[in-house]
């Protein structure tokens, strides 16, 4: 994108899992289209992130959504119109078949969804505000390897509906995106790997993996008025790879 086709200007948003991946492409979206944006990460400053400039112009700070004590804290610090719940975790090579890494990894997708959704809809109600999560195609299809993945991205899709449903007459409209394959240090057990890549890549009509702007596109459009009468629902970008 050349240059924002929004504005948000006087909008405050908050891209939890905005530090890196999609979730930073949103984040610079919104900055871009003039909102004070604010990103929340697991490390300790900004500077501890890969090209940390990118993130110029953003407030960051440090919450880990596993820790409801510190989400509400940094809750009570802002006063939002928009809440991105981006955060995501994944375990490879069988681990999510151990119940506690399940655990953990549906806390971290899902359960946390639900603790940051609730703890700023008193605020979102205020403003008449707007809640975008996102969840993965995995919701779509089973993931071999992957019970909690997969089991935590149809919850995202099943929250979705929800609480779009639950806060519509609230003013408060949830939407959320559903990405196909794009390179992020979470998918770098595909892309470091060619033949991988190529099979991952071979699986999508468009021929070639998405890029974290294609995510933040939809994700604006969700936030903004184009979309003020979308309710609950879960926009898939995969270049076609489900189709
Ligand atoms: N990449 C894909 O192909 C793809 C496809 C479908 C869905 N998704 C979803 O897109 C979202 C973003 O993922 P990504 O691909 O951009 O990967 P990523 O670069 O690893 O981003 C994940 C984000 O979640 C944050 N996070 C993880 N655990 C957290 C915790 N306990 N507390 C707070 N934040 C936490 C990460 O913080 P740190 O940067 O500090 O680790 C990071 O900001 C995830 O929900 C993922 O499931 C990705």
């Amino acid at each position: 994108m050349t240059g924002p086709v929004l504005s948000f200007e006087g909008k405050t948003a908050l891209v939890v899992g905005g530090s890196s991946g999609i979730g930073r492409a949103i984040a610079r979206g919104f900055r871009d289209a003039g909102a004070a944006t604010h990103v929340w990460g697991t490390r300790a400053r900004v500077e501890d992130y890969e090209k940390p400039d990118e993130l110029d112009g953003i407030d960051y700070v440090q919450v880990d959504v596993t820790d409801a004590g510190k989400v509400r804290a940094e809750a009570a610090r802002l006063r939002l119109d928009i809440l991105i719940l981006c955060q995501g975790t994944v375990r490879y090579d069988r681990q999510e078949f151990d119940v506690e890494t399940f655990r953990h990894v549906v806390d971290v997708n899902l359960n946390s969804m639900m603790a940051c959704a609730q703890t700023f809809y008193p605020q979102l109600a205020k403003s008449a505000g707007a809640i975008v999560t996102v969840s993965s195609t995995a919701a779509y299809h089973a993931t071999r390897g992957n019970p909690a993945y997969n089991a935590s991205k149809c919850g995202v899709v099943g929250l979705t509906r929800t609480l779009g449903q639950a806060w519509a007459n609230k003013g408060v409209r949830v939407n959320g995106i559903a990405p196909g394959y794009v390179a992020t240090k979470l998918t770098e057990v595909t892309t470091a790997h060619p033949d991988r890549l190529a099979a991952a890549v071979a699986s999508i009509p468009l021929g070639r993996m998405g890029e974290p702007e294609e995510m933040a596109g939809a994700a604006l459009f969700l936030a903004s008025p184009l979309a003020s009468f979308m309710v609950g629902q879960t926009l898939i970008i995969d270049g076609g790879m489900t189709l």
